[in-house]
């Protein structure tokens, strides 16, 4: 048994950002991971972060603006407000814990374009800026005192009287279970990529972080938005950065034409994600794409730039398909890589499950609506996780001691012995990527209500067939196949989710585009889906959109 004031699952941005706040401000903190921090997925997070900031002649309400812009209107205004204006001191802070920015000209903090905004308001360590947070954010946390539970797994949150007062854990190391005792938990798990199959995400992006909070009472709010990413790399389906369009790389497609001058006259390649995406998709389903992609093409760039700039993706191109970018286009298409969607929170983290919180990717404040500007991930991290750490310390004044209960444990126990005892049956792994490619067909850049009930139906049958997935690894010592099987439980519960998400909108807004509705509908749909977990099955409602001065317009790009 393990105690302490609060604990946060998850070491990402999100995570560490928080831990951060809680060791600084004296509380007795701890993280709960199931890879090493610095492995998290934050790291593969590539072009950069925003902020407006005015010594560069920006302001916040133009960020605010973009952003909202960009959400198609379903963010809700008050967080994106708070996002915008805290952004500048957030980057800034981070610079002075010790990320090395990469610097324009005048050695001043440079910046890049990014999507759906006319400013260049992104900051960024060349094309590795998620994995340069990561390790400051993580030295900055050890240095300070921060508890780290490495390669532990969290099965289940300890409630009690409706309060949520820890979780228990599996050492993957010894195979042990554990209670880890708190006065407030902060979930900060990552996203859900892999109820999707390709995906830009790791393979540790499984919702686990959704799951549990779901499954303690909070709902899980327009989880139909999921961000299908324009450029990711043909076969492998690799993140290939918007930074490459930001320095001003084209999209082409088989007849060489620049085929945004068609759909976002004004942005052209650095139009909104989903505009973009959809414009793709739209020119290979017409017959003008090359393989079942379109081209994204650096060379103009030159050389010496790219490498400098955006070596990263040079290394990709290179080691992934054996081409140069400064000498080919390269085959990209649409994959998903972003779930706007998360747990319902309030601007300060707080989900609707008492004592619980949650920030990052696995969250939704919302800031992101129903598309995500890139490169406003990063700070949605560092400026809601600090928020949600700050507003956990101030909770945990207010409590009365830990639980003592153990009964979770005993009943955890007895779940993953069960697994373990069942002799033979489906392997998780093919369960999964069955699903998961259900999904992408069903509810990919373009969905309608037929391919929606496609997925749905594959979601049933993963769910019925859970109950027959057995672990041929019967050991104690790091169990992966225990622990994937355990994932593909959660897994199961977010796309459950999204589907009733989607099949609730009867709309198309943002990254849910329906061929079968094909207009945004603010009248009946500008609001956001609730999607709650109950004993009776699944239940879906809807809540308000904050709206503070911004009304909604057509959203031209
Ligand atoms: O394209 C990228 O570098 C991704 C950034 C993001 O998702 O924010």
């Amino acid at each position: 048994m393990y105690e302490h004031d609060l604990l946060i699952i998850g070491a990402g941005l999100a995570g560490l950002r928080a831990a951060v706040e809680g060791v600084r401000g004296g509380a007795d903190v701890a993280v709960v991971t199931k890879v090493h921090p610095v492995r998290s997925h934050s790291n593969a997070a590539q072009g950069g972060i925003n902020a407006p900031l005015t010594d560069r002649g920006d302001d916040w309400e133009s960020h605010a603006l973009d952003t909202i812009k960009g959400s198609d209107y379903l963010a809700d205004q008050d967080a994106v407000e708070i996002m915008s204006r805290e952004a500048g001191e957030a980057v800034i802070e981070l610079e002075h814990m010790g990320v090395i920015f990469s610097r324009d000209d005048e050695g001043r903090l440079g910046t890049r374009r990014f999507g759906g905004q006319k400013v260049a308001r992104t900051f960024f360590v060349g094309a590795i800026t998620g994995s340069a947070l990561l390790h400051v954010l993580y030295e900055q946390a050890i240095k300070y005192g921060l508890r780290v539970y490495e390669e532990w797994f969290v099965t289940s949150l300890i409630e009690e009287d409706g309060v949520v007062r820890g979780a228990v854990a599996l050492d993957l190391r010894t195979g042990e279970l554990h209670t880890i005792r708190a006065k407030a938990v902060i979930i900060a798990a990552g996203g859900a990529g892999r109820v999707f199959e390709p995906s830009t995400n790791a393979i540790i992006c499984t919702g686990d972080g959704l799951a549990l909070a779901w499954r303690a009472g909070a709902p899980m709010m327009d989880m139909e938005m999921v961000q299908y990413h324009p450029t990711t790399l043909a076969r492998t389906g690799i993140l290939m950065s918007e930074a490459a369009r930001g320095e001003g790389a084209y999209l082409l497609n088989k007849q060489g034409d620049r085929f945004m001058e068609t759909y976002a006259p004004e942005y052209l390649e650095l139009a909104s994600r989903d505009v973009v995406s959809r414009s793709e998709q739209t020119e290979i389903n017409e017959g003008r794409g090359i393989d079942g992609n379109v081209l994204l093409d650096l060379r103009h760039l030159g050389r010496s730039f790219i490498e400098e700039r955006l070596g990263y993706l040079q290394e990709v191109a290179v080691e992934f398909l054996g081409m140069d970018l400064a000498n080919d286009p390269v085959p990209i298409r649409p994959g998903m890589h972003y779930i706007m969607g998360g747990i319902k929170t309030d601007v300060n983290g707080r989900t609707e499950a008492p004592g619980l919180y949650a920030a990052g990717e696995c969250a939704n404040v919302s800031v992101h609506g129903a598309n995500r500007l890139g490169a406003n991930s990063l700070l949605d991290t560092v400026v809601f996780g600090r928020r949600a750490a700050r507003h956990a310390l101030e909770y945990i004044k207010s409590v009365n001691g830990t639980s003592r209960d153990e009964s979770q444990l005993e009943a955890d126990k007895a779940r993953l012995q069960a697994l373990l005892d069942r002799p033979q049956g489906i392997r998780s792994a093919a369960l999964r990527r069955e699903m998961a490619e259900a999904m992408t067909e069903g509810i990919g850049v373009f969905r309608d209500q037929a391919s929606m009930e496609r997925a749905e139906t594959a979601v049933r049958r993963a769910r019925d067939q859970f109950a027959n997935v057995s672990v041929q690894d019967k050991g104690k010592t790091f169990n992966m196949d225990l622990m994937f099987a355990l994932e593909l439980d959660y897994v199961i519960d977010c796309a459950e989710a999204i589907c009733a998400g989607a099949l609730a909108r009867k709309e198309s807004r943002g990254a849910h585009y329906r061929t079968d509705i094909t207009q945004r509908d603010d009248e009946n749909w500008l609001k956001h889906t609730l999607v709650y977990k109950t004993d009776e099955g699944l239940r879906v409602d809807t809540s308000p959109v904050a709206i503070t001065k911004w009304e909604p317009v057509k959203r031209v790009y």
